[in-house]
């Protein structure tokens, strides 16, 4: 034995040490322990609402607010109670290259689709009861049919507020066989209603645990990892390190809520997507943002807007960095479904082609990402953790 043996001992005991530490506030920090309570909207004075919560989960469920009777939110939302996507989407609809987003842990971010262009969860609900792919129906038809059906939800949430109960009062009041035009404003204040409390319904679902919150509790706990949850936790390691997927899709619901090019392959109907930048120039006067009429905020307190980022080497062919929790169900990745499986997900990062999206702008790449080289096995973990969420 030398002399210098007992301190390198030490430095090896502190250094583990120091791992074991590290190891336990990145189990916290990723997993569902880390997760904050939902953040208030203030542009929407009914997203806590018990009776607004009430009616946004019948809305959800229901069929008949549709064009055709067969389609609702939880067409596409909603397999075994998990609030995942389900992508039997119907042929033929418009959107049908656009995959279906989560709607897990969707209250924690403040711009909506895959191009961030709705700002509220409240206007993004507006989107597809009014997409011909979708629920097809027109704002006085979709306001008729919940006045007509839910007569006793929505007195019960307009008598909180005298406003709507006057709007309430001039729909219902409406003769659509007289010659008087129809209330306009009336009937944009109830549709924003309907989206109001599919938004504080939304907002009201817990985050489900995972099979990766078991492994982050047991490594907290310092339970030993059975073999597959090993798996897991390497592969949580690669994300977190060689791969750098964290650098976007980050925390406990893995996304920075953020928008960013990752050079992904394009559909040749669509050709070049703009993405994020696309929707920019709009992103301050939609009808129904937070700025406007039907919004609750103040327009100070419309700091998501007031601060948005406009750059075009930002934003160009960016999309938003989608949540992971749950992805395992999906059956098409990327904003256009470009890949139908995880492994084609994880060799795109590993390549890191530039690509349509991550197109040259006065010489630079828009593209963020970089080549990693990753061995069979690690792509292996990252793809264990990946099914793990
Ligand atoms: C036909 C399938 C379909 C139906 C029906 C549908 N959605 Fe979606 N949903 C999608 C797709 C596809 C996207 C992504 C669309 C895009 O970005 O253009 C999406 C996006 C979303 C998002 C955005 C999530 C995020 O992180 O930005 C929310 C929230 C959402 N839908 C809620 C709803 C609600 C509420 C309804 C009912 C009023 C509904 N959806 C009806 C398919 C559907
Ligand atoms: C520079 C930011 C960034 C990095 C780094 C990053 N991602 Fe992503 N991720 C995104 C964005 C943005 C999208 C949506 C891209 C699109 O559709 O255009 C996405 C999409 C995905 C999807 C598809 C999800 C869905 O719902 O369709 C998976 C899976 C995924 N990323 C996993 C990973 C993994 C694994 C890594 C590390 C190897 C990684 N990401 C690194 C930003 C990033």
């Amino acid at each position: 034995m030398n002399g210098l043996s007992p301190l390198f001992v030490c430095l090896g005991l502190l250094f583990s040490a120091m791992t074991d530490a590290n190891d336990i506030e990145d189990a916290k920090y990723f997993s569902i322990m880390g997760l904050q309570s939902t953040p208030d909207d203030p542009s929407n004075a009914f997203q806590r609402d018990p009776d607004a919560i009430d009616l946004g989960r019948k809305l959800f469920f229901d069929r008949g607010m549709s064009a055709s009777k067969e389609i609702a939110c939880s067409t596409c939302h909603f397999t075994n109670n998990q609030y995942i996507a389900n992508e039997s989407i119907p042929a033929g609809s418009p959107r049908a290259f656009r995959s279906v987003m989560q709607i897990t842990g969707v209250a924690y971010n403040r711009f909506f689709f895959w191009d961030g262009r709705a700002d509220s969860l409240w206007a993004q609900a507006l989107g597809p009861i009014q997409n011909p792919g979708e629920h097809n129906l027109d704002r006085l038809s979709a306001v008729q049919y919940v006045v007509r059906n839910y007569a006793a939800e929505l007195n019960k949430i307009s008598s909180t507020s005298a406003k709507y109960e006057g709007y309430l009062k001039r729909v219902k009041n409406w003769n659509e066989s007289s010659n008087d035009d129809p209330p306009t404003t009336s009937i944009n204040f109830l549709f924003s209603l309907m989206g109001k409390s599919l938004a504080a319904f939304q907002t009201s679902l817990p985050v489900q645990p995972s099979l990766w919150d078991n492994v982050a509790r047991a490594k907290i706990k310092g339970t030993p990892l059975d073999k597959a949850q090993e798996k897991i936790w390497k592969g949580f390691r690669i994300f977190t390190g060689k791969a750098r997927c964290s650098s976007c899709h980050d925390g406990p619901l893995f996304t920075d809520f953020s928008f960013h090019n990752t050079a992904m392959p394009t559909r040749p109907e669509l050709g070049i997507e703009a993405g994020r930048y696309e929707v920019l120039p709009q992103i301050k006067s939609n009808e129904f943002g937070c700025y406007s009429l039907y919004s609750d905020a103040s327009k100070d307190e419309c700091r998501h807007l007031k601060y948005v980022n406009q750059s075009i080497d930002e934003n160009f062919g960016s999309f938003k960095t989608p949540t992971l929790r749950n992805v395992r169900t999906k059956t098409h990745f990327g904003h256009a479904s470009q890949f139908s499986s995880l492994q084609q997900m994880i060799d795109h990062y590993d390549t890191a082609p530039v690509g349509v999206h991550g197109r040259m702008l006065n010489t630079r790449t828009l593209s963020e990402l970089k080549p990693i080289g990753l061995s069979s096995s690690e792509k292996e973990s990252l793809l264990e953790f990946l099914k793990a969420l």
